[in-house]
């Protein structure tokens, strides 16, 4: 694939809908894959006790148990892709679906968090994409979102065969063909994320590794290999004004 190709289908949420993917496979709740998520988000979302939580690009809505223990009454996912949306719907009635991509919500400060797992990997403009996650948070908000670490996205592992094009800016577009299908990402180092969120007025809280964990591990003994990887990072934004 070309440049164009592969950054066309990186940002195109339809690519969960294609016949070429089967995500669910990969992202339902239970899964080696979401656990390894929740594993890491879980103790964030208990010690924030959010009251109202949106997730941004929610997949199957697998996080709703979470955030739901968490604290949060009100829980939103937002998700582009028909077919993920009505799986979360299907799987959690209480979780309030809206599907469409986050940019286009008229929710101005609703929100005392905001996750984002994965998703801003189809963003194609970082700034802009935290700046529309700043317009959902109310004053004192937070958010916590995950982005896969390039050397792993990068490195050959587990013979998934993938393509990949540097871009000028240092963020790589990537095609990886899974066991489930081909995920097209842009995949950037955690700086560009840092500084996206300085820049849309965001205060970096923190930035935690997050390599295999023994769950991970027991699921499929090649992570073993990977253990001092970081598979991607948590990080954990503030609006500025409120830090
Ligand atoms: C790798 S999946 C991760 C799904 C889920 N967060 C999880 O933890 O399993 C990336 C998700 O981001 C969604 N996405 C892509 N662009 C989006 C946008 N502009 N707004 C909201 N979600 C988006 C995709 O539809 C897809 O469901």
């Amino acid at each position: 694939m070309n440049r164009d190709e592969l950054l066309r289908r990186a940002t195109d949420p339809r690519q969960y809908d294609s016949e070429a993917l089967d995500w669910p496979r990969e992202g339902m709740a239970g899964t080696p894959a979401m656990r390894f998520f929740e594993s890491y988000l879980i103790p964030e979302i208990d010690r924030l006790h959010a009251r109202r939580a949106i997730d941004i690009g929610c997949g199957t809505g697998h996080l709703f148990p979470l955030l739901h223990a968490g604290g949060a009454g009100r829980v939103v996912g937002v998700e582009p892709s028909a077919r993920s949306a009505a799986i979360a719907r299907r799987e959690y009635p209480e979780l309030e679906v809206i599907e469409a991509p986050f940019q286009d919500l008229g929710l101005a400060r609703e929100f005392d968090l905001a996750v984002a797992v994965m998703s801003f990997e189809h963003q194609p403009d970082l700034r802009a994409a935290f700046e529309a996650v700043g317009r959902l948070l109310a004053p004192g908000g937070v958010f916590l979102l995950v982005a896969g670490d390039m050397a792993f996205h990068l490195s050959p592992h587990f013979g998934l065969p993938h393509e990949h094009v540097v871009l000028p800016d240092g963020s790589v577009l990537v095609a990886r063909t899974y066991p489930h299908g081909t995920i097209c990402d842009i995949v950037r180092p955690p700086e560009h994320y840092e500084r996206a969120g300085r820049d849309a007025g965001f205060a970096l809280r923190r930035r935690l590794a997050m390599r295999p964990t023994s769950d991970l591990i027991a699921s499929d003994a090649r992570w073993a290999g990977l253990e001092r990887q970081a598979i991607a990072h948590l990080f954990e934004f503030a609006v500025a004004d409120t830090v």
